[in-house]
């Protein structure tokens, strides 16, 4: 390397899973190594990219950076094959037969993204469910950092499976979901057998994710470092469990505050709410929030890949028109299964109801919505990000799990954290409906006392001198000492 090209910052490529949940985490954090001045090139997928293109400042967030840059690849699917619902098992096994190879030849055929004013790629942060990275990052000599979506709790939850396997508590087939759980170190008396992560239960359609998360995982010591976004006085004694495995550990969370704090130190702060959208935003619902009274409105959202059944849908529109509560509903076109947005047909009995106390919206600008006053409540799938947004704004939760690591997350809400409900394995009217007003009436101060403590020290673990924001500068400074 010539003496101008030593001189240069390290390059580090980020690659996540080409879904929603993964790629705004992601470029989030790819956008606070571009403040600390790294160069990083961004792989994803076409389907995504083209959606970012479309409905995101993405191009405008990024051009300040000159270090950065995105990279597309295909994701194996056909631009109209469904990337939620009954379309989600199709998406590893499609990145497993055809981007896996595409990467490795991008990554020689472009020789790692050198060029005369950017080094080859010197370290490579991928999405933890993406282990073929592994592989190229091994044979060519080059760092590898996982980055993993979910809660520590999830994490350590999977990473356990074999044991739990060992020990007969896995594969969940429908019995015994409410036993407690005794072989996950630290959440003995925590968690019952149904809040494993969703993987966890097998029937036949997920035997093969089943058999997927458990060889995963146990990859994970194969990478140098692990990142989560969560922070140290959230999940601590979690964290310490995860360490004497992976002691390179680095919790840089909440992501999405934690580069709201970082843009408005610095003069971007036009940038301060930063969107990684693939829908396009409606945001008339904030003009509807900004007429409604303080604390008042209960929002409604499953996050970009839950689909629900046209009966969950309805027991849903019940209980939130019966609680009597305003109340901001985000229904993207795909989430009923088999449906269009025809299923929005208000049924004659729900008509007053819903004019008088629902808006509707396909996509939502999330981060701010959680963030207006009048919004005092979130029902919500579990997704970790939606989890973290609403921990910031200090809004509490009804958490409706889906799958994955949602099912654990929702527990920990409620049982651990106690700054929500937990409704898991339910979809009945009365419940909704008795839910909303257990959070928004009954034991409203409550809850709003401690989500408010909770957003402060998540707010705290961000501010200078906070874990995550002293883990992020030990994880540039760690990436920096990779081309010393
Ligand atoms: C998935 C998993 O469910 C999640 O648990 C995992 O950790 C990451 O990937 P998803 O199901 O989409 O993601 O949920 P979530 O993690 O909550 O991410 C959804 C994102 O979409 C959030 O950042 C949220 O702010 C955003 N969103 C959602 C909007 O911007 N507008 C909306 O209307 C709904």
């Amino acid at each position: 390397m010539g003496s101008q090209a030593a001189n240069l910052p390290p390059h580090v490529l980020i690659f996540p899973l080409p879904v929603q949940g993964h790629v705004n985490s992601m470029l989030r954090l790819a956008e606070l190594l571009c403040l600390a001045k790294l160069h990083v090139t961004f792989i994803v997928s076409d389907f995504c990219h083209d959606r970012l293109l479309k409905h995101t400042n993405v191009e405008s967030r990024f051009v300040c950076y000159p270090g950065f840059s995105f990279q597309t690849i295909s994701d194996g699917l056909p631009e109209d094959h469904p990337r939620a619902g009954e379309g989600i098992p199709d998406i590893m096994p499609a990145l497993k037969r055809v981007t896996a190879p595409l990467f490795k030849q991008m990554m020689i055929e472009k020789r790692c993204f050198a060029s005369s004013t950017r080094r080859a790629i010197t370290c490579i942060i991928a999405d933890g469910v993406l282990s073929f990275t592994t592989e190229f990052a091994q044979e060519n000599g080059i760092a590898l950092v996982y980055f993993r979506t979910a809660s520590a709790a999830a994490f350590w939850a999977i990473f356990c499976m074999p044991e739990l396997i060992e020990a007969r508590e896995i594969p969940l087939k429908g019995n015994g979901m409410d036993l407690m759980v005794k072989s996950v170190p630290g959440m003995e008396n925590l968690i019952r057998r149904r809040d494993l992560p969703g993987f966890c239960r097998v029937d036949d359609l997920n035997e093969t994710t089943f058999q997927r998360m458990k060889n995963d995982t146990r990859q994970c010591p194969r990478a140098q470092a692990l990142i989560l976004n969560t922070f140290e006085d959230l999940e601590g004694p979690t964290l310490s469990h995860i360490r004497k495995h992976l002691p390179r550990l680095y919790t840089i969370g909440p992501n999405h505050f934690h580069l709201t704090s970082k843009l408005a130190a610095t003069t971007k702060t036009e940038n301060s709410i930063s969107s990684g959208s693939l829908w396009e935003e409606d945001r008339s619902c904030l003009a509807w929030l900004d007429s409604q009274p303080t604390k008042s409105v209960i929002y409604a959202s499953f996050g970009s890949i839950t689909v629900v059944t046209r009966e969950q849908f309805m027991e849903f529109w019940y209980g939130l028109v019966n609680s009597g509560k305003k109340f901001l509903w985000v229904i993207r076109p795909d989430s009923i299964m088999g449906e269009g947005n025809g299923s929005r047909t208000v049924p004659d009995e729900l008509q007053t109801g819903t004019k008088e106390r629902g808006y509707m919206v396909s996509w939502a600008p999330q981060e701010e919505v959680l963030n207006h006053s009048s919004i005092g409540g979130f029902l919500t799938h579990s997704g970790w990000n939606s989890t973290l947004e609403s921990m910031v704004a200090g809004v509490p939760m009804i958490c409706w799990p889906y799958f994955a690591d949602q099912m654990i997350n929702s527990r920990f809400v409620s049982e651990v954290w106690k700054i929500g409900l937990d409704m898991k394995d339910t979809c009945d009217r009365v419940i909704v409906e008795k839910m909303v007003r257990e959070l928004m009436d009954e034991r409203k101060d409550e809850f709003l006392k401690r989500a408010d403590d909770m957003a402060k020290l998540a707010r705290e673990a961000v501010d200078e001198g906070g874990s995550s924001y002293t883990n992020l500068d030990s994880l540039v400074d760690y990436i920096k000492s990779m081309v010393l």
